[in-house]
């Protein structure tokens, strides 16, 4: 079903897992100091502690390889590897990485490297953030500071985790650093992310040792058709690309678009321009460097009529446990279209279900419903690709269950399941059935 180079992977990210915030010299990102204002985060939870894979990692590698994990996706602390955000490199946390790396190649798991999932050095926050025009300059020495240690091992790189979130963040999603700012003050936030990327991608090459694979993490509104119908069909890629809803910052092409093809796109452009940096034109030559990979975060689409207008899913829906829909089809027509447009292989960097998990009387976790979503996601993932799509690679959201930002420990996403009071881990039912998919390049797929 899958071919031989598939790859099937896990994801996670290190402010979600890692814990360890205060050791081996790490200085706080806006997430340590988001997490310690009243009311932020749901029940006061924070990632102080998290998974504890800052000590565990090498039991978490164990149990990959026990699943036949073929890519671990994580992320780099940027405050752990440069505690000021750019200047001094931090041998502790260069030698926790390294660590990490090693038993993850010695387990026979390539390792995918996000530089950065939403914790920006507080330092840097503190020196303007992702507002500060030299954000784009920092952020490539960060780059250029990991591509010369780790690309000798680390084949797979992704810039930035889904810059529509790190924009609702300053949006008023709650997620850190928690502001709520208008389209003046964000166009130009975007525009500094996209020009990091762009700086970043440059440096990592001019840096690395041999060839590295980068891309991008990116999320995005996808739609899709209510109908299967061709003009149904037509309308919802044309909501999807053609985005015109008011929160701009959530939409795939306004930070795909420039990265693959170079461009801002209409008609979110005519409606932006007027906020963008002067000479923001000089920019996109940078901004879009050749990607190895198209990555797509992927959970859910909104559902959208013959005329693209988004209507509410039918009586009866699927939900996860979060309240967000389930939308198989989704994932078909976003790869096919991802495919079409970027013309890159797509590599599905995070997708999975948080589920009402717990422990049965039974000792064992049962995830029927996580089972029964990754099932469907993952056939019509299969769909895409003998309709013609390219698909590199699927990681699962996530290896453990973690710290889900502001929602804290309470939405499980994890294929493992973690008792946050011992830090026991226990195989869901889900992480049996995923090592069989992967056993079989999918064909297990095809029992129901
Ligand atoms: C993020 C993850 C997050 C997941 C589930 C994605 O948007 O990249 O960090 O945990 O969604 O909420």
């Amino acid at each position: 079903m899958f071919a031989k180079d598939f790859v099937w992977g896990v994801a996670t990210a290190a402010y979600q897992i890692e814990g360890g915030a205060r050791e081996g010299g790490r200085t706080p990102s806006i997430w340590d100091v988001h997490c310690r204002k009243e009311g932020a985060i749901f029940n006061g939870n924070t990632g102080e502690t998290a998974c504890d894979f800052y000590h565990r990692y090498k039991e978490d590698i164990a149990l990959m390889k026990e699943m036949g994990i073929g890519a671990f996706r994580m992320s780099f602390s940027w405050n752990r590897i440069l505690p000021e955000g750019t200047g001094r490199v931090n041998a502790a946390g260069v030698d926790f990485y390294s660590r990490v790396i090693d038993e993850l190649l010695n387990s026979g798991i390539q390792p995918y490297v996000t530089l950065m999932h939403w914790d920006l050095p507080q330092a840097l926050y503190e020196r303007g953030g992702y507002m500060n025009r030299d954000f784009a300059q920092y952020f490539a020495e960060y780059a250029q500071t990991v591509a010369k240690l780790f690309s000798d091992r680390v084949k797979n790189f992704m810039t930035f985790n889904e810059p529509q979130l790190m924009l609702g963040a300053h949006r008023g999603s709650g997620k850190a650093p928690g502001l709520c700012l208008t389209d003046v003050e964000t166009a130009p936030i975007a525009h500094n992310i996209l020009r990091a990327h762009g700086k970043g991608v440059l440096a990592m090459r001019a840096a690395s040792k041999g060839h590295i694979d980068i891309g991008m993490a990116n999320q995005g509104c996808f739609f899709y058709p209510a109908e299967e119908t061709p003009e149904n069909i037509e309308a919802a890629k044309r909501a999807t690309f053609e985005y015109r809803l008011p929160n701009w910052y959530s939409s795939l092409p306004w930070y795909a678009d420039p990265i693959y093809l170079g461009r801002y796109p209409e008609p979110l452009l005519s409606r932006l321009k007027k906020y963008l940096p002067e000479n923001w034109e000089d920019d996109m030559k940078e901004i879009c460097q050749p990607l190895d990979f198209c990555g797509q975060n992927f959970y859910n689409a909104y559902r959208a009529d013959e005329n693209g207008n988004q209507v509410a899913e039918p009586a009866g829906a699927m939900y996860n446990a979060e309240h967000w829909n389930v939308s198989p089809s989704g994932i078909r027509f976003a790869a096919k279209w991802l495919y079409e447009r970027y013309k890159l292989p797509v590599i599905i960097t995070e997708n999975g279900m948080c589920c009402h998990d717990w422990v049965s009387l039974d000792g064992k976790v049962h995830d029927p419903q996580r089972i029964d979503f990754m099932q469907r996601y993952l056939l019509e993932l299969d769909r895409a690709q003998r309709e013609g799509a390219k698909i590199g690679g699927y990681f699962c959201w996530s290896l453990l269950d973690n710290m889900e930002w502001n929602l804290g420990y309470r939405p499980r996403f994890g294929l493992v399941y973690v008792d946050y009071k011992t830090q026991q881990r226990i195989p869901k039912d889900s992480a049996h059935w995923y090592k069989k998919v992967i056993a079989t390049q999918g064909e297990s797929l095809r029992e129901v």
